[in-house]
């Protein structure tokens, strides 16, 4: 099985990836629902949850693990690389290589929780493949509540996501990396106020596109995966709300299994 967590149910959006990618792979997502949001606690606490998750997804029978959690990306891989002997993927490092190979004018733009943009990863990671590139980084705290309220189409929301995205289009950048795993979900209104020039990255699909090139060359570790099209989804917390925006992401019926961490 393909072990996937997140902080919530945004990492959704790296499992619908991962469906499209690898069909028919068995997945067990977590989604630490009770404990959500990461994005504004401190390093510590993200790489403590990172630690349980692995070893929840491990429990179940997971083989690899992906950390489709943009904050404990950025602050907890090593720590969970070093821990466990499984492979481990993260949701930095495909972003950030896409990035630097598709940026023409060397001007990229991200953005992600508080504690994504604070621990100054992607910009670390781009100018260590990049040293010239000018990277513009920017949180963008009330856009996670507005997904998980269901606030799609609503003109506030568009409002903001305007506001969030306006120093970014002073800059002139032309990539901007979605370092968070709700931002997908409101992909269309941000290509739409960042402008039609500018290259979206989604990382739910770079880190997709990274696991199955990865499984294409080690294939020891891709017969360790099941591939029975199962999907099992595990939460800290069940609510009628996560399940409404499971539902939606996935488009299918997706029944929680809760789990006490
Ligand atoms: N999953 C988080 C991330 O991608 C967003 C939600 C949260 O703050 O926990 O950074």
């Amino acid at each position: 099985m393909i072990g996937i967590f997140d902080s919530g149910i945004g990492g959704l959006t790296v499992v619908r990836a991962l469906m499209e990618e690898l069909s028919g792979y068995d997945i067990v997502y977590f989604g630490d629902t009770a404990r959500t949001p990461y994005g504004n606690k401190s390093p510590d606490t993200v790489i403590k949850y990172a630690l349980e998750n692995t070893e929840f997804l491990l429990s179940k029978g997971a083989k690899i693990i992906v950390m489709a959690c943009n904050t404990a990306s950025s602050v907890a891989t090593d720590d969970v690389t070093k821990r466990f002997d499984v492979p481990i993927f993260e949701v930095i490092t495909p972003a950030v290589e896409l990035s630097v190979k598709t940026s023409k004018k060397l001007r990229v733009g991200v953005i992600g929780t508080r504690a994504t943009i604070k621990s100054g990863i992607y910009s670390k990671k781009i100018r260590d493949l990049k040293p010239d590139t000018k990277v513009y980084s920017y949180s963008c705290p009330l856009l996670v509540p507005l997904v998980e309220e269901g606030w799609l189409k609503k003109p506030e929301t568009t409002m903001i996501v305007k506001k969030y995205l306006h120093p970014l289009k002073v800059r002139q950048i032309d990539t901007l990396i979605l370092g968070c795993t709700h931002y997908p979900i409101l992909k269309n209104i941000i290509q739409n106020k960042i402008g039609k020039r500018v290259n979206i990255i989604d990382s739910s699909v770079t880190v997709a596109e990274k696991v199955k090139g990865f499984l294409e060359k080690h294939k020891d570790i891709d017969s360790l995966l099941s591939k029975n099209g199962e999907c099992r989804f595990f939460v800290s917390d069940v609510t009628e709300q996560f399940e409404k925006i499971a539902g939606a992401t996935l488009k299918r019926n997706v029944i929680l299994e809760h789990v006490r961490m």
